[in-house]
């Protein structure tokens, strides 16, 4: 990292080092490698929607990831025509972790030929790149545009523009991100829209993910698992996904009724408040405000998603004085009953595709 320009000023070296360390501690932030149970609880939904197609795994290096196991290993038995994958060469490698080769690679695998059942090198295309493997380059983009499904876990920090390029390519994606991300203003209209959804593996909790050796073990939710491998437990992770699965298309079942104490309208849009999802009431037809966390039960023929509070709300300093409320735009807020205003967490803005009717209506 000595360049002749910093090694004459040592306040510039400094601060190169400082910048370089936290370009590294940002990809650092990237590097979590999924783990291959996660896989396969995910994958094992989909298993129609990969016969004789071809998989690109865009984020991926295969002495690494355990998508290039998963898809190699089962390549037959899910009847792919070829899985691609590319491998990511950081620029901060001296600093960085696992992404040391010298060039970023990108590998072909067309399955097994020599009866063996396991992917030998000799039958595993690897090509050097040009670039660094990075999935908005041009060389990465052609083997897009060539392959069916995209699967993988994306670096979080460029999630928007990664989802963005499967979506302007029209690809087939699975791949994880964190629920946050639903709220964004690029990815919100793609939910409300139902062209993406999410998956049904993982709907709470965190979740365990390798991460590289130097990696620092004072990490929050970092340890070291039975075989000796760092592990970072991540919060709020969900797979991301525009292909169609049955648990998708079951109905989620209530059981609360309505009534305004329990349920109150919001003070800046229509609607009322719902704290949890399964207190969704069965007998309220009109636009409901339920958690984020509602679309991992989100059943497209049962409800419609209106919008969110990023979307909806009204701003309070239109509706209330100020010093009544926190902040303002973007969000809903419950009247306290005393002349201030409670600011909630995001909401999903939902409403029933069926009004409801009574037992006694429905025997009529
Ligand atoms: C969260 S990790 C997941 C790695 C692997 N997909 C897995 O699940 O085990 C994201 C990976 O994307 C790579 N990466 C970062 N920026 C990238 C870019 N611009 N293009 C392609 N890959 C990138 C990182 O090096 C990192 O290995």
């Amino acid at each position: 990292m000595h360049d002749t320009k910093s090694s004459q000023n040592p306040g510039l070296a400094k601060s190169n080092q400082n910048a370089g360390l936290r370009s590294a501690q940002k990809a650092k932030k990237d590097e979590f490698y999924t783990r291959l149970a996660d896989i396969e609880n995910e994958l094992r939904h989909y298993r129609a929607h990969f016969k004789g197609k071809t998989v690109f795994c865009n984020c991926d290096d295969p002495r690494v990831s355990n998508f290039f196991y998963y898809f190699s290993y089962g390549f037959a038995h899910l009847g792919l025509n070829k899985l691609i994958t590319t491998c990511y060469k950081n620029r901060a490698r001296d600093l960085f972790s696992m992404n040391d080769g010298e060039t970023a690679i990108s590998l072909a695998y067309l399955g097994e030929k020599n009866g063996n059942r396991v992917p030998d090198p000799e039958q595993i295309g690897i090509r050097q790149l040009v670039g660094d493997g990075d999935f908005r380059s041009d060389e990465a983009i052609k083997l897009l545009q060539e392959s069916d499904i995209v699967v993988t876990n994306p670096p979080f920090s460029l999630f928007r523009e990664y989802i963005g390029q499967l979506i302007e390519y029209e690809k087939n994606f699975l791949i994880i991100g964190n629920i946050n991300a639903v709220t964004y203003k690029e990815v919100f209209p793609l939910i409300r829209d139902n062209k993406v959804w999410l998956g049904p593996s993982i709907r709470s909790g965190d979740r365990a993910f390798g991460v590289p050796n130097d990696y620092p073990l004072e990490a929050a939710g970092c340890g070291i698992d039975e075989d000796g491998n760092k592990f970072i437990k991540v919060k709020g992770v969900r797979w991301f996904t525009n292909m169609d699965f049955p648990a998708r298309h079951q109905e989620l079942v209530l059981h609360r009724k309505y009534n305004p104490d329990d349920y109150p309208m919001y003070h800046n849009y229509d609607a009322i408040n719902v704290d949890k999802t399964r207190d969704i009431p069965v007998d309220y037809d009109g636009a409901m405000g339920v958690p984020i966390t509602f679309l991992d039960r989100y059943n497209p023929n049962q409800f419609e998603i209106l919008g969110s509070s990023g979307t909806l709300a009204r701003r309070m300093s239109e509706l209330a004085p100020k010093g009544t409320y926190r902040g303002n735009a973007g969000r809903f807020y419950l009247d306290n009953g005393n002349g201030t205003y409670r600011r909630l967490y995001d909401r999903v803005v939902i409403r029933k595709r069926q009004p409801w009717r009574s037992r006694s209506s429905r025997l009529r």
